[in-house]
């Protein structure tokens, strides 16, 4: 498969909708847990292969505003979960030269889960390959509504003219500044949905829904996300024939 793959076609960010941890788990007469610890791999599989692609920033929807409402027992252990995983993948962060970041209002998340964020951004921050993006405690429209709020904030103290309000300032005020569209959004599990994710960004994104589990989901996945993606043509308004004179 990933000889396949056009190397200097590759898309520059890719975001994963990461589902169907419980529903695997199930599959394997096991609590939920067991799926969120075995989506692990999974995270380090795509981590892995598009560092090694040459993609330049991965962003994974880890924790949506939404999931708070799950049991508090499964909040718990994924909280733990990400702490965990985070301190012991920072040598292979390092090794790798991948720079952690994080989207989302972190402000919510507990104590222990903002300290081992913090520390594993500050000390992969100097890694230039790629940035892996967790989303946490994120939804697009939560971003969008603080955005707004940061803009009317700016306008009152005279610091921004609305005058001077348009697509490019606006992104500016959101979370994801900085870092490009992404071109490919692949969803797990089968779904069909976006669940308030990146809603702003990926207005010109490929979308893929893929059947599989997010704890099966490894590299030779993202290969098949890639083909597929270059396989598309990507006409942003224009017709056939515009893009290939
Ligand atoms: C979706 O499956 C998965 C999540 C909400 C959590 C994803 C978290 C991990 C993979 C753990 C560690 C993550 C990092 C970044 C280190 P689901 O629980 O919604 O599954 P279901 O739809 O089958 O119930």
């Amino acid at each position: 498969m990933k000889d396949k793959i056009d190397i200097n076609r590759l898309p520059k960010h890719i975001a994963i909708i990461m589902d169907g941890n419980g529903r695997w788990a199930k599959t394997q007469n096991q609590p939920r847990i067991f799926g969120h610890q075995h989506g692990v791999n999974a995270v380090r599989e795509s981590t892995e292969a598009c560092a090694e692609l040459g993609i330049k920033f991965l962003t994974l929807y880890a924790f949506s505003t939404e999931n708070w409402n799950r049991p508090i027992t499964e909040v718990d252990a994924l909280m733990s979960l990400l702490i965990e995983t985070i301190h012991q993948e920072i040598p292979t962060l390092n090794k790798n030269k991948v720079r952690l970041k994080a989207i989302g209002d972190l402000s919510k998340l507990p104590e222990g889960t903002k300290k081992a964020l913090k520390e594993a951004i500050a000390l992969t921050d100097q890694n230039d390959r790629m940035d892996l993006v967790l989303a946490l405690n994120y939804s697009g429209r939560w971003d969008i509504a603080q955005a707004a709020k940061r803009v009317a904030e700016d306008v009152k103290k005279g610091m921004l003219d609305p005058e001077q309000l348009d697509e490019h300032k606006f992104a500016s005020y959101l979370n994801t500044n900085g870092i490009p569209d992404p071109e490919l959004l692949i969803r797990t599990s089968g779904e069909s949905r976006v669940s308030n994710f990146l809603l702003w960004e990926i207005a010109y994104a490929e979308l893929l829904f893929l059947p599989v589990f997010w704890p099966e989901f490894n590299k030779e996945h993202i290969y098949e996300a890639i083909i597929n993606f270059q396989n598309r043509e990507r006409r942003f308004g224009k017709i056939s024939e515009q893009l290939n004179s």
